[in-house]
């Protein structure tokens, strides 16, 4: 009998997004408000001038999008200083994820990523019958000199997620730039910097200056965080002219939406939103590690606006009890680290409230 799924199809693992709203409200019914801490999007929800702009543009909704993304491309352009034709526009990252790895990955070419790395990575190598080779992490970091020993001639893809998720380490412009210089050019290194708007440090990474030098790099980003979009789903990458080329031949015609870039490019200008969610974040993440600090909860210090704790005991069940007091986290199981929770920086309210439930649930 012929199997209609492909084998490699049957074996991946179904990605489980944080818990939506809907799902709560529907299965768990929790008393009061919802705190929805699990899936690293801005509490202060999307830029004012994005709802705007939206609701400007509505009656065009019969109409199809852009294909070219030509005006948010512009608008991009203008923000990084780069030519629109090294700009390529997503579904979101994760959808030019999922095209990079259809546009670039031959069967039985060896994917490089780090063990509790982003997972569509992950799941992107197995879709294409690929190598998936996943280095563990050196002290919740990338490893870089480890990846660089696990290169070999097969090896089409590095992927590093910087700062990491769910982990919220970053590594620095130093580390990275030893890493460009030893690895091989034929060699595409895929950064993803879903996360870059919220990092302070000085020394994050330059990776525009790869682009610049030709070098078979894609830097990935994203409007889903600090931008407030995730509902609108759009991202972007910045590559080689030829490389665009080759992700959007393979991408479904129309796959960003109209609202989606028009919202983008109203978000990108929205330089109080911005500072207003840099702000809060910064203040959520201080009290927050003040707090784990008070209770003795293990945290990794974070680049982003999630802090990972490690409960050193299994996170789910503390997960499941605060899912029925309206609190929503992410365990980190299918990451291979089932003592983890993630926790999404909110409001001072909502990161106050879910420090309430989490001593009422947490037992050392
Ligand atoms: C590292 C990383 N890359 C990509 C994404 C996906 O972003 P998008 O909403 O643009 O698909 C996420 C989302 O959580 C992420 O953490």
């Amino acid at each position: 009998m012929k199997k209609i799924i492909r084998d490699n199809i049957s074996r991946i693992e179904r990605y489980e997004p944080g818990l939506p709203l809907e799902v709560i409200r529907r299965e768990l019914s929790p008393e009061g408000e919802i705190s929805k801490l699990a899936s690293n999007e801005n509490p202060l929800g999307p830029s004012p001038l994005a709802i705007q702009a939206i609701r400007e543009t509505l009656e065009e909704g019969n109409l199809y999008p852009d294909d070219s993304c030509y005006d948010l491309k512009k608008s991009l352009s203008e923000h990084l200083g780069i030519s629109s034709k090294n700009l390529c526009v997503g579904n979101g990252t994760t959808e030019l994820i999922l095209l990079l790895g259809v546009a670039f990955l031959n069967p039985g070419e060896t994917f490089i990523t780090s063990q509790s790395s982003f997972i569509m990575a992950k799941m992107v190598a197995q879709l294409m019958d690929s190598k998936l080779l996943e280095v563990p992490l050196n002290q919740n970091r990338h490893d870089l000199d480890a990846i660089l020993d696990s290169v070999s001639n097969d090896t089409k893809i590095v992927y590093f997620d910087n700062p990491m998720n769910p982990i919220g380490t970053m590594i620095t412009d130093q580390e990275f730039s030893g890493f460009m210089e030893r690895v091989p050019d034929d060699i595409l290194v895929v950064f993803d910097e879903a996360y870059y708007e919220y990092v302070n440090k000085e020394n994050y990474p330059k990776s525009l200056k790869y682009i610049e030098q030709g070098k078979n790099v894609i830097i990935l980003r994203t409007f889903s965080k600090i931008y407030g979009l995730a509902g609108l789903r759009v991202g972007y990458c910045i590559t080689k002219e030829d490389f665009v080329d080759a992700i959007e031949k393979v991408s479904p015609p129309f796959s960003v939406n109209r609202f989606a870039q028009i919202a983008a490019i109203a978000a990108l200008e929205d330089k109080d939103h911005i500072e207003k969610t840099k702000k809060i974040n910064e203040a959520g993440k201080e009290f927050l590690y003040e707090s784990f600090k008070k209770i003795s909860v293990f945290y990794i210090s974070s680049e982003t606006n999630f802090i990972t704790i490690d409960l050193k005991a299994e996170a789910e069940k503390i997960c499941k009890d605060l899912q029925r007091k309206g609190i929503i986290l992410r365990p980190l199981t299918m990451y291979g680290k089932p003592t983890f929770l993630r926790v999404t920086i909110g409001t001072m309210e909502q990161n106050k409230r879910f420090i309430e439930a989490f001593k009422q649930v947490y037992k050392q």
